[in-house]
């Protein structure tokens, strides 16, 4: 009888599972989406159990339509939206609120009186974890949470109180309650966790008033995070890997030596450049991660992180009602091309980086009598690569340039959007074959684990591109739209850099 890994990658607006042959083929996969809460401007939730219910529909869904059980799983691994911030009970397993999402912006002013509270601050954290004092890292997220549900700081202090990120939620709810663990690299994403020591924070905690009873034991990416409860898949899966998303992605495009990138075109769009066993600081405002850590040893990564890209497309889809399907984007930029003169900044929760904005709000500049659907379409796919430039711009400064990006995510289907970031970078771009990196990744790590693959190198010679894209507009007009990009980035700001 075959056998099988699970991959689960939950994602900021849905969640997917699949399943991967021991061979490293994709089988089936299984995607639901769930509702997104915006209560205030800036804000964004998610209510707990639709993302329990949306991974669990997944999986069932996934192994009922395959005739398989738990006893045909080797292993699973669960890759996640990382920030993301929850609080539950101890005892009851309830959340006392909703999940805040990473986007989330609520607290931009607590961090700004921090910042101006201690002015060596930033540079303290920085050096620490490795990333900016803003809202979109959990700490201050904890704190929002344990200083507004009334109750909460007191249960918190008596120990009744538990956090976790989103996988370390999931593996609570998929284990019974009986593992409270994360992983190094969503650890990395807390603003609470020292990147070089690989332990929780103490001046950190204080800073933010967070009682370390409260935070989950850190393993390595792969690891035995115990079995799946009996009754929910049929029988007891092990869950063998766990990891944020961006970097299960870097596994999942077997990005596994010094100098490799990928970059992701979710939700968000997130470059990740593997930087060994250097953890590179950032003097241009990119965030310095895991990569990931196998058996105690970390690789870190350098990372851009950009808050809005395929988001920008659901917006034109849900919001302006300006397209039925993502699809439809690729062949209205092509009827108009990219000198239309309409520019769209999407900072819709702020801007991330390089810019570290959360105030400030996008804009569509340069509308004219004949501006139609299509400009601002194109505007939108546009924004992702002008994006991606302004990130590709840091790490130069920082003095790593990556000359091949390997891509993955729902937009790199689109050609044309593929063409002008290759365009607008001046680099290669390579389309792997697989898009869904995240769910492949934990699962080549949950296998790591297992034995199925004896290697990094076994893993990384099972990757295939599907498409090369290779620069092909003159420097020129390249410079031309980026300046004006740049610009219009100017006129929404609220803070310089
Ligand atoms: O840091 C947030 C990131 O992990 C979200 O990823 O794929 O949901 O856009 P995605």
């Amino acid at each position: 009888m075959s056998r099988y890994l699970l991959g689960i990658d939950h994602g900021t607006t849905s969640s997917r599972a699949i399943l991967l042959s021991p061979q490293g083929e994709i089988v089936d996969m299984v995607q639901q989406e769930f509702p997104q809460h915006y209560p205030h401007a800036g804000w964004v939730e998610h209510q707990p159990d639709d993302l329990w219910q949306s991974v669990r529909y997944c999986c069932t869904t996934l192994l009922s339509r395959n005739q398989l059980s738990g006893e045909d799983i080797i292993a699973l691994g669960i890759g996640n939206q990382r920030e993301t911030t929850l609080i539950w009970d101890k005892d009851t397993g309830e959340p006392i609120y909703n999940a805040i999402v990473w986007q989330d912006r609520r607290t931009a002013a607590y961090c700004q009186k921090l910042a101006a509270e201690d002015p060596q601050l930033a540079a303290r954290l920085q050096s620490k974890t490795g990333l900016l004092l803003d809202p979109y890292f959990c700490a201050s997220k904890i704190y929002w949470i344990l200083n507004n549900v009334q109750g909460a700081k007191v249960q918190a202090m008596q120990g009744k109180l538990l956090f976790g990120t989103v996988e370390t939620y999931l593996l609570w709810k998929l284990t019974g309650g009986k593992y409270h663990c994360t992983d190094a690299t969503n650890a990395s994403r807390t603003l609470l966790f020292n990147i070089h020591t690989q332990q929780w924070d103490e001046e950190l905690l204080v800073l933010f008033d967070i009682p370390p009873a409260m935070l989950p034991g850190v393993c390595d990416n792969a690891a035995e995070f115990g079995h799946t409860q009996h009754e929910l898949l049929g029988g007891p899966v092990p869950i063998l890997a766990m990891a944020g998303d961006q970097q299960a992605g870097l596994i999942g495009q077997c990005c596994f030596e010094p100098g490799m990138a990928k970059s992701t075109y979710g939700t968000g769009c997130f470059l990740m450049l593997n930087t060994g066993k250097q953890a590179l600081l950032s003097q241009h405002r990119l965030l310095t991660t895991v990569g990931y850590r196998l058996q105690g040893e970390v690789t870190y990564a350098l990372e851009g992180s950009i808050f809005m890209a395929g988001a920008t497309i659901q917006w034109l889809r849900d919001g302006l009602n300006l397209i039925q399907q993502a699809g439809e984007s690729e062949a209205l930029a092509k009827e108009v091309g990219i000198d239309h003169g309409v520019l769209l900044v999407p900072a819709f929760t702020g801007l991330g980086a390089p810019y570290w904005d959360p105030d400030a709000r996008g804009a569509i500049l340069g509308l004219t009598r004949d501006t139609g659907i299509r400009e601002i379409v194109s505007a939108g796919l546009q924004a992702v690569c002008y994006q991606s430039k302004d990130l590709q711009k840091s790490m130069q400064a920082d003095g790593v340039r990556p000359t091949d990006w390997r891509v993955d995510g729902g937009m790199v289907a689109n050609d044309w959007l593929m063409q002008f970031l290759a365009d607008m970078l001046g680099a290669n771009v390579r389309r792997s074959s697989i898009a869904e990196t995240t769910a492949l990744g934990v699962a080549y790590l949950a296998g790591l684990q297992a034995g199925v693959f004896q290697s990094l190198e076994h893993i990384a010679a099972l990757w295939q591109q599907d498409k090369l894209f290779t620069p092909k507009m003159a420097k020129a007009q390249r410079d031309r739209l980026y300046a004006n990009w740049q610009q219009g980035v100017k006129r929404i700001q609220t803070r310089n850099p």
